[in-house]
């Protein structure tokens, strides 16, 4: 994919939907009693092959345009085999829903997702006393019906998708459980569970998550993600001024504001306001110089996909940005780390790899140059941006990755 240099870039755009909460919606509705609606749903690929699994499951789901019916099963089928594509949300949040669930089931996934950590999931999952065979911590993944029990569980990594598993088996488990989480990690599953009368109570860092019954179908609106406004985002305080249109701005989900703030982009939120449980606003950002930050671990899981797109816009800032704390990085769809070092170099930045971030020394330009996205949907939308934005521009191989989580994003930024 050929990425021409741009002088400016402005508009005003709507970005597709949130991922994180099409997942857990077409997931959850499939687990209800009733039909669910969920409109301005994400139909890029990784949501497709969450769809394609609770449909295998027995869940009955209708795609129209971007609205998505979903209908309950109360008794999933047994023996099945699930293909999660590249999703570590599908594969990770599956391992949890379908511990408790009385079945047994094969869980895989493709070249990159059967390289990433599955045991994060699995060790808390076996002390509620599932039955989940790894290939030696990796897919393919085993579960073999089983009667869950509560229990305390302390988290040993900030992420979304091992709370989820484990709320989603502990639903389903005799006793209380209660997880002590590490780091603030969005908290979509809280929300939504809650929404549907899941006994779910959350008080500080602490999740108590007791055997819920018959759980409400949902109709929601899903906000648009953060995560794909974040690339029109840098294209504004880079190149112009960018409106994003009722983007999701969950707390737990914020940090590139508050890494903004810190850099001196300026941005204005407006028409702030509530999608069914998450706050939403259309977000503006001007053309601004850009300081250099430092961000350590404490905000990493409030921006951790938006990593590789802020290390681009340090490459534009007047001096030294050091980023430490990033180590889950190394596990995303890509390692992170070097992918998003070699991009940078790639185009003419100035960027070091450490063990756990980045340290990026910025200039006034970025010459261009050809990119690998290693098949990593952020790392291609994040070099495209950083073309864009250069003096010359260049190639992206692998380009057409972006339709994982943003099916629209070429055409949207004016390439075909
Ligand atoms: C996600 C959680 C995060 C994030 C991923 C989506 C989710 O992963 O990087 O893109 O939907 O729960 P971790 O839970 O591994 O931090």
């Amino acid at each position: 994919m050929k990425i021409n240099s741009v002088d400016k870039f402005e508009g005003s755009f709507t970005v597709a939907g949130d991922k994180s909460i099409t997942h857990r919606a077409v997931m959850f509705g499939a687990m209800a009693q009733g039909t669910s609606i969920i409109k301005k749903a994400l139909l890029g690929e990784d949501c497709l092959s969450t769809i394609e699994c609770m449909k295998k499951l027995g869940s009955k789901i209708i795609v129209n345009n971007d609205i998505i019916t979903v209908e309950g099963t109360d008794k999933f089928k047994d023996n099945v085999e699930l293909y999660c594509g590249n999703s570590g949300t599908t594969i990770r949040l599956l391992m949890g829903l379908l511990s408790g669930k009385g079945i047994n089931a094969m869980l895989t996934g493709d070249n990159s997702l059967i390289k990433r950590p599955m045991n994060r999931v699995a060790l808390p999952l076996e002390k509620l006393n599932a039955k989940i065979t790894t290939n030696n911590g990796y897919a393919p993944i085993y579960i073999k019906s089983s009667k869950l029990k509560g229990t305390k569980i302390e988290m040993q990594v900030a992420s979304a998708q091992v709370k989820s598993a484990i709320i989603l088996a502990a639903i389903n488990a005799e006793e209380t459980t209660e997880i002590i989480e590490k780091g603030n990690s969005r908290n979509h599953t809280e929300l939504m569970l809650k929404s549907m009368g899941a006994n779910i109570t959350t008080e500080c860092n602490v999740i108590t998550v007791k055997k819920s019954g018959i759980l409400k179908p949902l109709n929601i609106t899903i906000p648009s993600d953060i995560s794909s406004a974040a690339y029109f985002m840098a294209l504004g305080a880079l190149l112009g001024e960018t409106t994003v249109k009722n983007v999701g701005i969950n707390q737990t989900r914020d940090g590139i504001l508050k890494a903004f703030d810190m850099m001196k982009v300026k941005y204005s939120l407006n028409n702030i306001k509530y999608e069914g449980l998450e706050k939403t606003a259309d977000i503006t950002v001007y053309k601004s110089k850009i300081q250099p930050i430092n961000l350590y671990k404490e905000i990493m899981p409030t921006l951790i996909d938006e990593l590789p797109i802020i290390a681009i816009m340090l490459c534009f800032a007047n001096g030294k940005s050091i980023i430490k704390g990033a180590e889950e990085l190394r596990v995303k769809e890509s390692d992170r780390i070097k992918t998003t070092v070699e991009m940078i170099k790639n185009i003419g930045g100035i960027i070091e790899e450490t063990n756990d971030g980045f340290i990026i020394e910025g200039k006034d330009y970025l010459t261009g140059g050809d990119i690998n996205s290693y098949l990593d949907h952020r790392i291609a939308m994040s070099g495209a941006v950083g073309l864009m934005a250069s003096k010359n521009g260049g190639y992206i191989k692998n380009a057409e990755c972006v339709n994982i989580s943003f099916p629209e994003f070429y055409k949207m930024i004016g390439v075909n």
